[in-house]
């Protein structure tokens, strides 16, 4: 599969093009916001400089997937495309929507995939005609650099969709892990007490944020704390997923989400995307914000 389409220019959607770019497929890259089409293309180029700046990469390599990526404003224009990856707002009702539009625009043969990071596939492939030609390919943040891409199918799934879709991720060079159709999957279900006990540490007042990020990180050897992950990520994203595996697990209390980033959620203090999360990223260094 050549030809990519993404939908989503975000954080994920933006990483996962430029993957595909650089693996040699032309890339289509669509969002309803105009301003976050330009953004992706602005960071994509930013990020190309560095490489090259480093020497990972050389001018003609940089030209070469700046040209195979282009960016699009309507659905109607990936309709050419072997692989389409959605990589939008994770509210399975929105992503139910574009993939039943998604489908009336392409071939019978295009493979229609989601970022999801904790949604059913089976009830995004459920909403198309063809559900066998849904999958799920969740990249982890930061697309280009995270080696890991879990590769789900749903009930629905074909095999040939499967075995098409796990040669073209190993193509690009990630190591695929074929996960179940299961709430978080593997990761994001494994990961979830690194959240969430660390939230209720903070919130039962045993030690303060920016002391748990130390200790996880200078005894516990993790890269970043678990509220420096979490600003990463961005709380909305972060949050969503917890309480769509809360709720999955019939509100297994393992699971229960946090007040305190419901509220930097609400508050739209969503990370390093917003400027602000724990931490505020408008100073130099990262400062807690209280
Ligand atoms: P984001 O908020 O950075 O980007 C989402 C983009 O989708 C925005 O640019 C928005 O304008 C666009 N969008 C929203 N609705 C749309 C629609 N109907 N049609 C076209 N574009 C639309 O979100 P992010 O973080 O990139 O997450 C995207 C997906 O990837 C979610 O499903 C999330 O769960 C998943 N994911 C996120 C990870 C993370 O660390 N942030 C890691 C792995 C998966």
């Amino acid at each position: 599969m050549k030809k990519i389409a993404v939908i989503g220019s975000g954080t994920m959607g933006s990483g996962i093009a430029q993957v595909a770019a650089t693996a040699g497929c032309s890339v289509k890259l669509y969002d309803t916001n105009q301003e976050a089409l330009s953004r992706s293309k602005g960071s994509l180029e930013n990020t190309l400089s560095k490489l090259v700046e480093k020497g990972k990469i050389d001018d003609a390599e940089k030209s070469r997937i700046l040209n195979a990526t282009s960016y699009v404003t309507t659905l109607q224009d990936l309709s050419d495309s072997d692989l389409v990856i959605e990589a939008i707002v994770e509210n399975l009702d929105v992503k139910r929507k574009v993939f039943s539009e998604l489908e009336t625009l392409v071939s019978a043969e295009t493979v229609l995939a989601s970022n999801t990071s904790s949604l059913s596939i089976a009830s995004i492939a459920a909403s198309c005609q063809k559900p066998e030609r849904v999958i799920g390919i969740h990249f982890f943040n930061p697309a280009p650099l995270m080696q890991l891409v879990e590769v789900i199918p749903a009930v629905q799934t074909s095999a040939e969709v499967l075995q098409k879709t796990t040669q073209t991720i190993s193509d690009w060079k990630k190591v695929v892990a074929v996960a179940k159709d299961t709430p978080g999957f593997i990761v994001n279900r494994v990961a979830r007490p690194f959240y969430s006990e660390a939230l209720r540490v903070y919130e039962e007042g045993y030690a303060d944020f920016a002391t748990i990020d130390w200790s996880m990180k200078t005894i516990g050897g993790f890269r970043m704390g678990p509220f420096e992950l979490m600003d990463f990520i961005g709380h909305d994203v972060n949050y969503t997923v917890t309480e769509t595996v809360f709720t999955s697990f019939y509100f297994d209390p393992r699971y229960k989400p946090s007040f305190t980033q419901k509220r930097l959620t609400e508050a739209g203090f969503l990370g390093r995307k917003s400027g602000r999360g724990f931490y505020n990223y408008s100073e130099e260094m990262p400062q807690p914000t209280e």
